[in-house]
């Protein structure tokens, strides 16, 4: 009999709004009502999209040779990790997937979304996430913690007015695919987003 298909929940938000807090706590869920889960992230999630990662997180490039290998690390990423773990039943989190390349490369740096829509017709055609949690802050906010934090890499250094347009598109996103999006306030105390994510959870599964 083949396994009943695993779910594919996405985070995504604009560098500072919290996504990482809340990975742990879905990861949690989701265990706890028995199913396998496989935790991925984007750029990376693979030994070679960790590589890729590396180069486009750090060094100088054009911005299409950016899209390019997000996308590259992507098609690897659904090619070892997401495609058979979701065909075997288990479930997928990812730490960013597509809507990403089209808050950065697409709202952040300009690039032409039907630029980013071919490649996402090309690398997963047929699949689009079950769940995508959206965390949204205003642009101080995120600023505010990401200083609080590390170094910055090659993103986090970016001027608000990237950060802007990578939040507009990420909102123009939620609500042109309002069936898999959740926007979460994130300005709310994590103790209200967990209960706001279950909430969530609860209904879709
Ligand atoms: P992330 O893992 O959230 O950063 P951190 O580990 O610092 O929390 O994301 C890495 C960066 O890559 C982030 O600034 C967003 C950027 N990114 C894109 O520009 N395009 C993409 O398609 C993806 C997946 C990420």
């Amino acid at each position: 009999m083949t396994p009943v298909r695993g779910k594919f929940i996405t985070f995504e938000g604009i560098d500072g709004a919290g996504k990482s807090t809340h990975i742990g706590f879905v990861s949690d869920y989701v265990r706890a009502r028995g199913h396998a889960l496989i935790a991925s992230r984007e750029p990376g999630g693979t030994p070679l999209g960790e590589k890729l990662r590396e180069l486009v997180l750090h060094e100088k490039m054009h911005l299409e040779t950016e899209a390019l290998l997000m996308f590259a690390s992507r098609r690897e990423n659904l090619a070892q990790l997401i495609e058979p773990a979701l065909a075997r039943g288990d479930w997928v989190i990812t730490d960013r997937f597509t809507d990403a390349s089209f808050a950065y490369q697409g709202g952040g740096r300009g690039l032409d979304l039907r630029k980013l829509e071919a490649l996402e017709q090309w690398v997963h055609p047929d699949l689009q996430p079950d769940l995508t949690f959206l965390f949204d802050v205003p642009l101080e906010v995120a600023r505010a913690r990401l200083d609080a934090t590390r170094a910055l890499d090659k993103f986090e250094q970016e001027q608000s007015d990237f950060f802007f347009a990578a939040r507009q598109e990420y909102l123009r996103r939620a609500a042109q695919f309002p069936q898999r999006f959740h926007v979460i306030d994130s300005t709310q105390p994590i103790a209200q987003i967990q209960v706001q994510l279950l909430a969530i959870l609860d209904q879709a599964f």
